[in-house]
């Protein structure tokens, strides 16, 4: 499976950090990158422009959440994101489902609303540190799957995200890693991808990567500067 490595820009760039893009574009056209698929998913006011740059490159460009349809003030929808040339749409991330409360059907919703639009959603999930604490890492994963996935379409991504360790420089041990997506794996089928997040970092991201069933990952913090965020694409182990 083609390994899918992914930066989750947040609420973070501006028109000025095109030039992180283009710095990641010219050391991927250097290293012959077809064997792997670069995404990155800056805030809604940069995808049309990044899309629109850099259509033709080694990398993709992609949403950070979306809504379905009808009358929603401030949103943006599935459909306008795939016009304004974007290929992804990350749905579910930790941070919409604690700030806004987002629920496992609004996600699925979401998820369900990307593949109409032709869009590849990214369906997050990841348990609390109380949870893995208490042992119910699986549990929660599970039931959030279970709510999340659409129904009909396989052609979706999951991203395991572990809440406790997103932005906070901590990761799970690599045979947790290597368990819980044994788990999501026997929960979906052999062609869906599904990416580590939390804390991805260049010093981890081989480790990580080479385990079974880690298809790939979701990056934050460290997909900001290409000085980062290439080495991490980079050592995605080739199938
Ligand atoms: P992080 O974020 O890499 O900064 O931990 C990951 C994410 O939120 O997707």
């Amino acid at each position: 499976m083609k390994p899918l490595i992914a930066g989750n820009w947040k609420m973070n760039g501006l028109a000025s950090s095109v030039s992180e893009i283009e710095t990641l574009v010219e050391r991927l056209n250097g290293s012959a990158p077809e064997d792997r698929d670069v995404l990155i998913c800056p805030p809604m006011t940069l995808v049309a422009s990044l899309a629109a740059q850099f259509s033709d490159e080694a990398i993709q460009i992609g949403g950070q959440d979306c809504h379905s349809s009808g009358a929603h003030t401030g949103d943006v929808s599935a459909e306008m994101l795939a016009d304004a040339g974007a290929a992804y749409i990350i749905v579910g991330h930790s941070e919409r489902r604690a700030d806004h409360g987002e629920s496992d059907a609004l996600v699925k919703a979401k998820a369900e609303a990307a593949l109409r639009a032709g869009l590849t959603p990214i369906i997050c999930v990841g348990e609390l540190e109380a949870d893995r604490k208490a042992g119910r890492a699986q549990d929660v994963v599970g039931a959030q799957l279970e709510g999340s996935l659409p129904e009909t379409d396989d052609d979706f991504v999951i991203a395991y995200e572990p809440v406790w360790a997103i932005g906070t420089g901590l990761t799970p041990t690599i045979a947790d890693i290597e368990e819980m997506h044994a788990f999501i794996r026997s929960k979906t089928r052999n062609n869906v991808r599904i990416l580590y997040g939390g804390s991805v970092k260049p010093g981890n991201a081989k480790e990580i990567l080479a385990v079974a069933n880690v298809n790939g990952a979701l990056v934050g913090g460290a997909s900001l500067k290409a000085d980062d965020f290439f080495p991490i694409v980079m050592a995605a182990p080739v199938n």
